[in-house]
């Protein structure tokens, strides 16, 4: 079958070296994809926020099948326009893919079924969102309501940073995403990231994840998109994963179908596992970035018929096979992101580090330029490795990383650290 995915990360990468594994396909295309997927997969300069000339694509290719990777394309509607048209799409619809566009709806939705995640309030109003503020005190969460790139959060330790969060987000510090605002309790515990395909009706668990959002060693340093990842996450146990998929993932999929939006796709939850159990932090419609990158490292079987299985409404009696190997990623980006950033420079290196045992690298932002690697972004390279134990996958990804030679990158070096203290412990 011919299958056309759409993104350009190293979520996407991932994604296209698992699908062009598949004897099934006959042909995969990417949009606009990036130098790492053209070995996988052939790129095309689609704007993929046209959807006329997506779908204008999918006529002239014959396409079966595409496979939505990122948020914005989801919350645009894509689904729902290649779905009018005739094509076959993995992801949710926009209405569905509200669980990740609105925070609000989420949070109504938890409200509404009882799903455990913290307390909170919605406001288009700065003063009564202090008010609720300065009555509860700190730590305590801002949040815009919609898409801010994974930073339209603020974490406040005290009152008055959470003050000033109001009056920046109100202010247009996020632009339209910061017009309506939710203050949320601060929930104490460790966060792991959980996945399932869902078909409207049936959920399927997939691996779980930890991924490390902050840019600096010791989780210090401003929010990014993630700086590494590992899988499986030890904190998500088989009865607190058992718990998220009774009290979490199945009554949002009953919730969502009786509102006449069933919702097909990934379903990801970030999950505090607090004392009293694990609750939602937010979810997301689609595959994490950096998560999906082990996740992909660790499935065995076919991801091909899963993703079709989501969209078929056929994933009841559906199983999948897992390497019990761990995956670990480091993510190498430019010096300065997440905030401002060169693009541009040369990345040498790339094949002697693939040669170090189980390593396997997926491009995020770079381009191919007369036979060199270029960095084209803020997060550009993920240099993943499988092992029997995190402390080897992730000693494995390091010996790569130094094999790399591009001064211009930076990563952090204590990715895997959770996994790596408990792994001490025990030995
Ligand atoms: P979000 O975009 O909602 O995932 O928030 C970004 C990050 O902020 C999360 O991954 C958490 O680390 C943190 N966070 C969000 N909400 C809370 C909360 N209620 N309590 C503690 N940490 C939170
Ligand atoms: N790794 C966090 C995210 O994809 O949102």
């Amino acid at each position: 079958m011919n299958i056309l995915l759409l993104g350009s990360g190293g979520r996407e990468h991932a994604l296209a070296w698992k699908i062009a594994a598949s004897p099934l396909v006959t042909k995969l295309w990417c949009a606009p994809g990036n130098a790492g997927i053209a070995r996988e997969a052939e790129c095309v300069a689609l704007d993929i926020t046209d959807h006329a000339a997506v779908i204008d694509f999918c006529r002239a290719g014959k396409v079966d099948f595409v496979v939505v990777g990122p948020d914005a394309p989801i919350a645009a509607g894509i689904v729902d326009d290649l779905n009018a048209a005739g094509f076959k799409a993995f992801g949710p619809t926009k209405a569905a893919g509200q669980l990740e566009s609105s925070k609000s709806f989420t949070k109504a939705l938890c409200r509404a079924n009882n799903i455990p995640t913290a307390t909170y309030e919605h406001f288009t109003d700065a003063d009564k969102a202090k008010a609720w503020i300065r009555a509860r005190g700190a730590p305590i969460v801002v949040k815009a309501d919609g898409l801010a790139a994974g930073k339209g959060v603020v974490v406040a330790m005290t009152e008055q940073e959470a003050l000033d969060a109001v009056d920046m987000m109100f202010g247009g510090g996020f632009g339209e995403a910061g017009a309506e605002v939710v203050v949320e309790e601060f929930m104490a515990g460790e966060e792991a990231s959980f996945f399932a395909l869902c078909d409207g009706e049936h959920a399927l668990p997939l691996a779980t994840a930890q991924d490390h959002k902050r840019a600096f060693d010791g989780d210090r340093g401003p929010n990014t998109g993630g700086m590494g990842a590992y899988s499986p996450a030890p904190v998500l146990t088989d009865a607190i994963c058992t718990q998220v998929m009774e009290q979490m993932i199945i009554p949002t999929l009953r919730a969502l179908a009786a509102m006449g939006s069933p919702y097909k796709g990934v379903l990801y939850a970030g999950v505090m596992v607090t004392k009293d159990g694990p609750k939602l932090v937010e979810y997301n419609a689609r595959f994490g970035d950096p998560e999906c990158q082990v996740l992909m490292l660790r499935m065995m079987s076919d991801i091909v018929p899963a993703l079709i299985a989501c969209a078929d409404g056929q994933l009841k009696n559906f199983s999948l096979r897992w390497f019990d190997d761990v995956a670990l990623t480091v993510i190498m980006a430019t010096k300065g992101y997440p905030g401002d950033y060169g693009k541009g420079f040369v990345i040498e290196g790339l094949d002697e580090a693939a040669k170090v045992e189980g390593v396997e690298i997926f491009h995020a932002g770079t381009r191919a330029d007369d036979g060199k690697i270029l960095s084209n972004g803020g997060r550009v390279l993920n240099v993943c490795a499988s092992g029997k134990t995190v402390t080897e996958a992730q000693q494995r990804a390091y010996a790569a990383v130094d094999r790399i030679k591009w001064p211009e990158g930076f990563c952090r070096r204590d990715i895997g650290w959770q996994a790596v203290a408990r792994e001490k412990a025990r030995s």
